[in-house]
């Protein structure tokens, strides 16, 4: 039974691609959060913190751990399924400036980690952002309003040792703090117009919120976000009405590192006309009026930009919009998604396996390529992915209750950036550890209903890369690219176009010697490929594409 020697490299196939390569999937491995002081740490509300970790491959291993407290707990996954973790009630960081109460997540295939905190009727939500995603450089944008000061940040380390400095303003020295491994800092931040800078040695998460911002109603509740690193900031964004919010008092805060200028915008916007850039490090607060139309704001430098209510929610910029998210439907709440898609593009969006229906309303974006549009997800606790089969789109995921008195928002967790017609399943790649010669690893390869894997772009490259980095214990293993014995032409067995190629230098060599191609397992030499005699026998790479939509 070929199964006993062969090595199946679950496949870190959304994983995020080694540096050099900048990915925003929200999938990964390793993970790093905090839950903020919700209200107030003395409220007699029981708090429910909770950690809610989507699998996309089956027998996932997850491990939540918080060193503080021993604490500890394992579960196995199957694709699909979303499992929320609860956690001890002191988890929530109080007032505490340094602090080990950090939780951390390990996968053993990519697993999507959505954070809730919870207490009475005060619940926000965020993306968790894998390790891979963290930065080491944040700016932080509080707002003008009379609870100002309340604005806090927490600064969460991984696995070695860190320095992590916070400077107020450019004139004012900065404030070091060393965090041991998975340790974290909270610190308050000043008022506007500046804003706090972040830095770290090693990469950090950021959680920016505020523990009881006013509602309607006489009420009050936590707001919070994971923010982004100045290196996955954007210049494009286009800003939804907040009518398809169903929300007032929205505000709008756009962070800028360095002096850019600001274009694109609504006339009744400030900045239009008098104030058409930012400085370095300056903040803008603006109120999104309450019938606007939907608006772009595109900057000459990548900026931030977040939204107010519903709840603390990141805005993603068009460069890192993606082709598959995931959305969650939360108890107590009307759950909607809001999508925007090119305008060109909107008859091919789906969720779960089918396309959404015609009776969708778009709303043209003045000044742009986009249209948005408003999905209910209904009110029952759920989670779906929403795609597009050959463009990418940007998602945002929020609710609210029927009296405005609470509501959550962040953008849907990103599966897949590049559209592969796919509705977001899961492919696996697999290295076979038994020596044969192409033709036979090509029917062992069929046999199994998967095919020796075509290269044909710099993404699978790294993606088998990735896959293989952990996994190789062969000096090469064949893929599915040979000669044409017409024309000594190189060809896919998946038909892509043969463009992208990675051979050694003086590959590939003879046409008569050479006509089946394999690659070096070697990360040294960054797995580039070798032509060998197709009697050669060699381990060998199968790539399985999914076969279920996984939250359909
Ligand atoms: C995952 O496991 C389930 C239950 O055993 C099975 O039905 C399904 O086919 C498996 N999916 C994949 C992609 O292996
Ligand atoms: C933490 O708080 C204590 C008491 O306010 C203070 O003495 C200490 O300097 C703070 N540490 C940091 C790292 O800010
Ligand atoms: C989870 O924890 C178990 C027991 O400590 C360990 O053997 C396993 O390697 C861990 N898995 C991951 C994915 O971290
Ligand atoms: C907006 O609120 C009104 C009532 O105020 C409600 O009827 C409508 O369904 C809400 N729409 C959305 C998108 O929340
Ligand atoms: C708002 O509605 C919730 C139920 O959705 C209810 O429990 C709460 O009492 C209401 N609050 C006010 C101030 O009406
Ligand atoms: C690596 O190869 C050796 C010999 O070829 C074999 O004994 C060993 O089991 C392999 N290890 C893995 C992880 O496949």
């Amino acid at each position: 039974m070929w199964l006993c020697c062969s090595l199946r490299v679950t496949a870190l196939l959304f994983a995020a691609l080694p540096s050099g390569f900048s990915s925003h999937e929200s999938t990964g491995t390793e993970f790093v959060t905090a839950f903020l002081e919700n209200m107030a740490y003395y409220h007699p509300s029981p708090p429910t913190h909770r950690l809610l970790i989507s699998a996309l491959y089956n027998r996932t291993q997850v491990n939540v751990t918080i060193k503080e407290m021993d604490f500890d707990t394992s579960r196995v996954l199957w694709v699909g399924q979303t499992e929320e973790v609860a956690l001890p009630r002191w988890v929530e960081l109080g007032r505490s400036n340094v602090s080990s109460r950090t939780v951390h997540v390990s996968s053993s295939s990519p697993v999507a980690v959505l954070s809730v905190n919870a207490k009475g009727s005060s619940i926000e939500t965020s993306v968790v952002q894998p390790v891979q995603n963290l930065g080491t450089e944040y700016f932080v944008a509080s707002l003008a309003t009379p609870t100002a000061s309340s604005y806090r940040i927490v600064i969460i380390n991984t696995q070695s040792a860190n320095t992590v400095k916070v400077s107020h303003s450019s004139s004012a020295p900065p404030v070091a703090v060393t965090l041991g491994p998975y340790q974290n800092a909270q610190f308050q931040i000043e008022p506007p117009p500046t804003a706090t800078r972040v830095t770290a040695d090693h990469p950090v998460a950021v959680l920016f919120g505020h523990p009881c911002i006013d509602r309607t109603e006489c009420t009050c509740g936590l707001v919070f976000e994971q923010l982004s690193p100045t290196g996955s900031w954007g210049t494009l964004f286009i800003v939804p009405p907040s009518s398809s919010w169903n929300n007032t008092n929205q505000l709008l805060l756009l962070t800028a590192s360095e002096s850019t200028n600001l274009e694109g915008v609504l006339p009744s916007m400030p900045f239009s006309g008098s104030q058409s850039s930012l400085n370095s490090q300056e903040v803008l607060q603006l109120n999104l009026a309450p019938a606007g139309s939907p608006f772009h704001i595109k900057a000459s430098r990548p900026v931030s930009l977040m939204l107010l209510n519903p709840g603390l929610t990141s805005f993603t910029p068009e460069e890192t919009f993606s082709s598959c998210h995931l959305l969650h439907a939360l108890s107590g709440f009307s759950n909607y998604a809001l999508l925007v898609v090119r305008t060109a593009h909107t008859d091919g969006v789906g969720l779960g396996e089918e396309l959404l229906p015609a009776s969708v309303t778009w709303t043209q974006v003045d000044g742009t390529e986009y249209s948005q549009a408003l999905v209910p997800l209904g009110s029952e606790p759920m989670q779906r992915v929403v795609w597009h089969k050959d463009s990418k789109i940007g998602v945002y995921n929020f609710g609210e209750n029927t009296n405005g008195t609470k509501s959550y928002g962040h953008p849907a967790l990103s599966l897949k950036v590049e559209p592969d017609g796919s509705k977001c399943k899961v492919g696996v790649f697999e290295l076979v550890q038994e020596e044969k010669s192409w033709s036979d690893a090509l029917q062992h390869c069929w046999a199994a209903s998967s095919q020796l894997v075509s290269i044909s772009s710099p993404e699978i490259q790294q993606r088998v890369a990735q896959a293989l980095g952990e996994a190789r214990n062969s000096s090469m293993a064949w893929m599915g690219l040979r000669r044409s014995l017409l024309s000594g032409a190189w060809r896919w067995l998946s038909r892509d176009p043969v463009g992208f190629s990675r051979w050694a230098g003086g590959e590939p060599g003879d046409p008569l010697q050479n006509q089946c191609a394999a690659m070096l397992l070697e990360p040294e030499r960054n797995f580039i490929w070798t032509a060998k005699s197709c009697c050669q026998t060699l381990p060998f790479i199968c790539f399985q594409s999914g076969s279920e939509v996984p939250f359909p």
